[in-house]
């Protein structure tokens, strides 16, 4: 032969081999499952389109938690349906709604797995919105932040381990780090949705927690798709008003900034693998177009791969059996 051959596969002969070199290991302890808790008690609901994913109320998730112990997930994001949905998402601070009986329920129930809250009001709001309305109907910032802050101190409360922002206004991590310190919660871990996107992957999770929009859409508070530079901006203001963890959602779509931002930033990095991005999976497996197992695995090892520390997934069950 005239030149050498620069012999690559020598290293991909057998599985051992493979898993020796391989660069990027998911692991059990990267993954975060979303839940959903309705009100009222006795229900277990599917989610038609989300399959797989069931709404509990707070009474009947034993056997769940259990289940998610046993397969050795380490943690859990609670998201809440109220009773009743009004103009100010009233019941998001309700010392007895849905989150805050199932984050005492859960924390019962298995003392050391860490329970996450999701803090937003889309879905306590009549109107959907992620914040309170202005007479013009646009979302009032200021007013927001201390909604955003009482809900997130009745989850503390109840006793979660961890709030999570979702609702993008503008200062709300530095206020509700301000309210929790001053309630004697400076301990309390924000994860903070710092890029989060407007995006059409969040379909399937305003069915399955009921918090579409009335009118209009999220684009004036949620970021455009096209822009890094800004997510950076956004990640970087919430550390200064003090995330724990800074977030990008969705994550697929969005591999780029993750990457950025983990480079650049250096924080512990979650990245939400959304409920669009899970459904079509399942959606294009039931037809038979792609292997189900392999194509999640892929997809949150490049998830993983692009710099996420810790991955919150629809997918993390199904995961946790394989690993
Ligand atoms: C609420 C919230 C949303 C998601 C998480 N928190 C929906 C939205 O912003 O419209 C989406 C999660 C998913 O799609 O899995 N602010």
């Amino acid at each position: 032969m005239a030149y050498p051959i620069q012999r690559m596969r020598r290293l991909r002969a057998n599985e051992t081999l493979r898993a020796m070199v391989r660069e990027t290991n998911l692991t059990v302890n990267d993954l975060i499952y979303p839940m959903f808790i309705l009100p009222g008690r006795g229900k277990k609901q599917p989610i038609q389109s989300m399959p797989g994913v069931f709404q509990f109320s707070a009474d009947k998730l034993t056997d769940e938690i259990r289940e998610i112990e046993s397969l050795g997930i380490p943690s859990i994001l609670l998201f809440g349906l109220p009773e009743h949905k009004d103009e100010m998402g009233s019941e998001a601070s309700d010392p007895n709604g849905s989150v805050q009986q199932a984050v005492k329920k859960i924390k019962d129930l298995c003392p050391q797995m860490i329970v996450i809250t999701d803090v937003c009001l889309c879905e306590y709001t009549s109107h959907g919105h992620c914040g309170v309305l202005k007479s013009d109907k646009t979302v009032d910032n200021d007013r927001t932040l201390d909604l955003l802050a009482r809900e997130a101190i009745s989850h503390v409360q109840a006793g979660c381990d961890m709030v999570a922002p979702s609702d993008m206004m503008d200062g709300r991590i530095g206020y509700i780090r301000n309210c929790l310190d001053q309630n004697g919660y400076e301990n309390i871990p924000i994860m903070s949705y710092a890029a989060k996107f407007a995006s059409g992957f969040y379909g399937p999770f305003r069915d399955a927690a009921d918090c579409a929009p009335q009118f209009g859409d999220r684009r004036s508070y949620q970021m455009d798709p096209g822009n890094i530079l800004e997510a950076l901006r956004e990640v970087e203001l919430d550390i200064q008003e003090g995330a724990d963890i800074v977030m990008v959602k969705p994550a697929l779509a969005y591999l780029d900034v993750l990457k950025e931002i983990k480079t650049r930033f250096g924080m512990p990095t979650a990245a939400y693998n959304v409920s669009g991005e899970y459904s079509l999976i399942k959606a294009a497996a039931a037809q038979g177009w792609v292997n189900e197992e392999t194509v999640m695995m892929e997809v949150l090892t490049a998830i993983k791969r692009a710099g996420a520390d810790l991955i919150i997934t629809y997918a993390a069950k199904d995961a946790a059996r394989l690993l």
